[in-house]
């Protein structure tokens, strides 16, 4: 079987530890080969493609971002690209796909499996945001990435007595605000899921300056809001359809200095997060579910996504899955709003 390969959306560390085991363990099934496509969606649409071998993914474990490149292109963006994509797999004689992605990318495998084709998701974004799956690639070394800038923001605010604000990704949910924001010690978070109020966290603020400390750390994620009932506050979207870095970051740190009185300091931390190398919880994540996507290839006969649930891996099929948010729970909310 020829299989087709691509990697979709935002790049992140683990894509090429999940590539690497979806080439050794596609190799060792018999009339297996694989197609690599460059730069997810716009390479099949295109036909720019190469032979995924061996020799493509020695000793890439360790590195960042996609040996195959990727793009934010989506076939049903275009007039025709449907067609196009539908194209490409006949003429290349491709069965099958496996596609490593997150919201955009499975919602394009989705509407591709509308049309006959069938394909294994495998989920990936710093954001875990995808339904479906516990963990999404690239989210524990994103966490890990931000946990340390807020450990380093601490030393800086202590040693002037300032408000730090720290600006994390996420623009539909705030899984990482609140994971680093626990795991740094954040003294305020500000997520999607909890619209805020900014006098309730500048009053905060305040008494804790007045009572027991002279500086605070307050991590926000690029898609936290206000409430409805307050002043409008939110990122504006930028043309890509992904949130103004560093938008809700400025207002936030404006707000603060003013309504306090003390100096305040902004870090947006954007697309550090997504670089580098994946941690070790990150390789075994992407091993995992990358080798379960080259098993179940040959496998399905409807379009699924291998998924991490519980300490098991999973398949799930697309439908539940695609066109879904993976909001934080309330448990990990009133986790990190207690121990602020
Ligand atoms: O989807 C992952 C993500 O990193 C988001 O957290 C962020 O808002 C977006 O991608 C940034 O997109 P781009 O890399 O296209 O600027």
């Amino acid at each position: 079987m020829r299989v087709g390969v691509l990697t979709g959306g935002g790049d992140c560390p683990g894509l090429n530890a999940a590539l690497r085991a979806i080439v050794k363990q596609a190799e060792k099934q018999d009339g297996h080969s694989l197609a690599g496509f460059r730069h997810g969606w716009r390479g099949v649409a295109e036909g720019d493609l190469l032979d995924l071998t061996r020799e493509h993914v020695r000793n890439v474990l360790p590195l960042g971002g996609t040996l195959l490149g990727t793009s934010r292109y989506h076939p049903s963006d275009e007039d025709g690209g449907i067609d196009k994509v539908l194209e490409t797999l006949r003429s290349e004689r491709i069965e099958a796909l496996i596609c490593l992605g997150g919201d955009g990318t499975i919602g394009a495998a989705a509407r591709l499996s509308e049309r006959g084709v069938r394909i294994v998701c495998v989920p990936k974004t710093i954001d875990n945001d995808v339904a479906g799956t516990d963990r999404s690639i690239g989210f524990d070394t994103a966490v890990a990435i931000a946990t340390e800038a807020i450990d380093r923001v601490h030393t800086t605010a202590e040693s002037h007595d300032r408000v730090m604000v720290v600006e994390v990704m996420g623009h539909r949910s705030g899984w990482i605000a609140i994971s680093a924001g626990i795991a740094g010690g954040a003294d305020w978070i500000l997520v999607p899921e909890a619209p805020f109020s900014l006098e309730e966290m500048c009053s905060a603020i305040r008494h804790r300056h007045r009572s027991h400390a002279s500086y605070s750390i307050v991590v926000v994620a690029e898609g936290a809001r206000s409430r409805p009932d307050g002043p409008e506050f939110g990122a504006p979207t930028g043309s890509s359809g992904s949130t103004v870095a560093g938008a809700i970051g400025e207002r936030i740190t404006a707000e603060i200095a003013e309504r306090t009185g003390f100096e305040t300091r902004l870090t947006v931390l954007g697309h550090i997060q997504r670089g580098g190398t994946p941690t070790a919880s990150d390789r075994l994540l992407a091993s995992r579910l990358g080798l379960a996507a080259a098993d179940a290839v040959g496998e399905i006969s409807d379009s699924a996504m291998t998924a991490l649930v519980g300490d098991e891996v999973k398949l799930v099929p697309l439908e539940e899955v695609a066109g879904r948010v993976k909001a934080v729970p309330r448990e990990l909310l009133r986790t990190g709003f207690c121990l602020v």
